[in-house]
């Protein structure tokens, strides 16, 4: 197969092994990286690709995100692409949001994002050359009722990559995010079966289809590629068009 996308021996961390976190890490595989996953839930990791080296970890912790960005540099012998995929979403009105919600949302959508992409930030910019990766979403841009918490976490994320970005710019690092549209995951699966969500949903998609995890690979695999060396500070809609209507 040829590497177009120059990702042979490249060395990558993916936070996050649920629908979309181990799509894109049996893409990077396949494209020839090497792959660490790290997530909390160790049968998510039981279920990788027998490629990737799983790494059981939580990151709502300043400890965890350092653990896991200094464990895959150790496993792998340095880092070049970290892609977060981690994150919740708990759907309730803002009037019945409690603080332990709101708490567990920013905290593992955003404050996540922060930690581990300061930790191999620190890495990259040593190093001279980094792709960073993150999962943003529509709802950062779209005000989707009852997601008071996950929206704010998404909009401060593109934020985030934005800064970074900026920063990090001169030092060959690139920090770029992909922002899905609705994809059938362990994390809409129950909200998409309740009557008429799914049909709904995909009445507001003008490409006619909600996405799935493998609309993802191509986008951020390019992101995280040689091939992307001049993007940065991006947050590119992967919705079928829904951002636009
Ligand atoms: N599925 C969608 O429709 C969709 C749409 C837009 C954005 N996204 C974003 O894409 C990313 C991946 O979503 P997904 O659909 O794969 O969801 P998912 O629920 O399938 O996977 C999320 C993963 O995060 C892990 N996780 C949660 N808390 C953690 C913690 N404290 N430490 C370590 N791991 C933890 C979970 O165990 C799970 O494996 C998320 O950031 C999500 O917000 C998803």
């Amino acid at each position: 197969m040829s590497d177009w996308l120059g990702l042979g021996g490249q060395r990558v961390l993916v936070a996050g092994a649920g629908g979309i976190g181990s799509a894109l890490a049996e893409a990077f595989a396949e494209a020839g990286a090497r792959v660490v996953v790290a997530d909390v839930n160790p049968a998510g990791l039981a279920s990788l690709d027998p490629r990737v080296h799983p790494l059981e970890v939580d990151l709502s912790t300043t400890a965890g995100c350092d653990h896991a960005i200094a464990r895959a540099a150790a496993e792998l012998g340095g880092l070049d692409v970290l892609v977060h995929a981690v994150g919740v979403n708990h759907r309730v009105p803002i009037l019945d949001t409690s603080d332990a919600d709101w708490d567990r949302m920013i905290t593992v959508n955003l404050t996540s994002a922060f930690r581990l992409g300061r930790a191999a930030g620190k890495l990259m910019v040593a190093a001279g050359y980094g792709r960073q990766v993150y999962c943003s979403s529509v709802s950062s841009l779209l005000a989707h009722p009852d997601h008071g918490p996950y929206a704010a976490s998404k909009g401060g994320l593109n934020q985030l990559i934005r800064v970074m970005a900026r920063e990090w710019a001169a030092d060959g690092v690139t920090v770029n995010a992909v922002a899905p549209g609705y994809v059938e995951t362990d994390l809409t699966r129950g909200h998409l079966d309740k009557p008429g969500v799914r049909e709904h949903y995909t009445s507001l998609i003008p490409a006619g289809r909600l996405g799935t995890t493998g609309d993802l690979t191509g986008p951020a695999l390019f992101l995280a590629s040689r091939q992307a060396a001049f993007v940065t500070g991006h947050v590119l809609y992967v919705d079928g068009g829904r951002t636009l209507v």
